[in-house]
């Protein structure tokens, strides 16, 4: 049967056939519900002479998965995946800039404490093609080495789901190609920031609010370019921590797309 469906903050939720008369019975109802791994919202919907008279529940299935979000000082995956109702946690060598679940540490000492999910941000400094001038340099003393070695423990772990991402550098040919590239604008945040993903078990994402790419720079010669949004920001202390934060719109997209299965019954 293909129930009613109805978007609440971006997440499908499905309609029970069941109509309650009072707000109370529909609660009690929604225990149940909750305690089977439901995510659910009562909504009033019919209305006569003003007077309420049936409430509906909307479910989501919640899997409730218990996610890792490694490299992240921001809050903002974990953040997603949270208030989806999934156990979500995020690492990092500093602490988390917003109150939430938080392991302040090595990620590669909690890799195997039974996530089903990892969703992570390993550092790119010595590994993106922007920063290609210094290559040489850190391939003679090892930094570059040490990077790649870290991403491919991160990708290598014993966790059913893994999304990890990075700019375009040498990953491709030190390990392999992404699996897509994705961009700020297309999930409704107006910059341009190039970004591979690289996946194990996890769909690619799908854009799900394409906007203006953002700020356009325009060159000497008059030619107008989209301004990579990493170009854009002044210099200052904090420069490569707000380069570095996660878009809340391709956090939100993660959390929505790979946040667990919705259930049509
Ligand atoms: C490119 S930033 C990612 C920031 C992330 N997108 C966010 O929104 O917070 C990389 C992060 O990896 C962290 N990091 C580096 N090595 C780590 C390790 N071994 N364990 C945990 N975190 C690490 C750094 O402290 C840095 O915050």
């Amino acid at each position: 049967m293909t129930l009613p469906s109805r978007m609440f903050n971006g997440v499908e939720y499905f309609r029970r056939p069941q109509i309650y008369h009072t707000k109370k019975d529909a609660n009690e109802a929604a225990k149940w519900w909750k305690d089977e791994g439901y995510k659910v919202r009562i909504i009033r919907s019919s209305h006569k002479n003003g007077k309420i008279i049936a409430w509906y529940q909307w479910l989501m299935r919640i899997e409730n998965m218990r996610i890792l979000i490694a490299c992240e000082f921001s809050g903002i995956v974990r953040d997603a995946f949270a208030k989806r109702g999934h156990d979500a946690w995020s690492c990092d060598l500093l602490d988390t800039e917003r109150p939430g679940q938080h392991i302040k540490g090595n990620v590669l000492d909690i890799l195997d404490d039974g996530w089903d999910m990892m969703v992570a941000h390993p550092p790119c400094q010595h590994l993106c093609v922007s920063g290609a001038r210094w290559w040489a340099e850190k391939q003679a003393d090892g930094r570059q080495q040490a990077a790649i070695e870290f991403f491919i423990a991160l990708m290598e772990a014993d966790i059913p789901k893994i999304a990890a991402e990075n700019p375009p550098g040498i990953l491709t040919k030190a390990y392999r190609p992404p699996d897509q590239y994705i961009q700020p604008y297309w999930f409704g945040d107006e910059a341009q920031k190039k970004t591979g993903l690289w996946l194990k078990n996890l769909p690619k994402l799908v854009p799900t609010n394409i906007v203006d790419r953002g700020k356009i720079w325009v060159q000497k010669n008059g030619r107008k370019r989209g301004a990579a949004w990493t170009m854009c920001l002044p210099p200052s202390p904090d420069r490569w921590k707000i380069r570095s934060r996660t878009f809340e719109g391709i956090a939100e997209a993660m959390a929505e797309q790979w946040g667990g299965k919705i259930d049509s019954e």
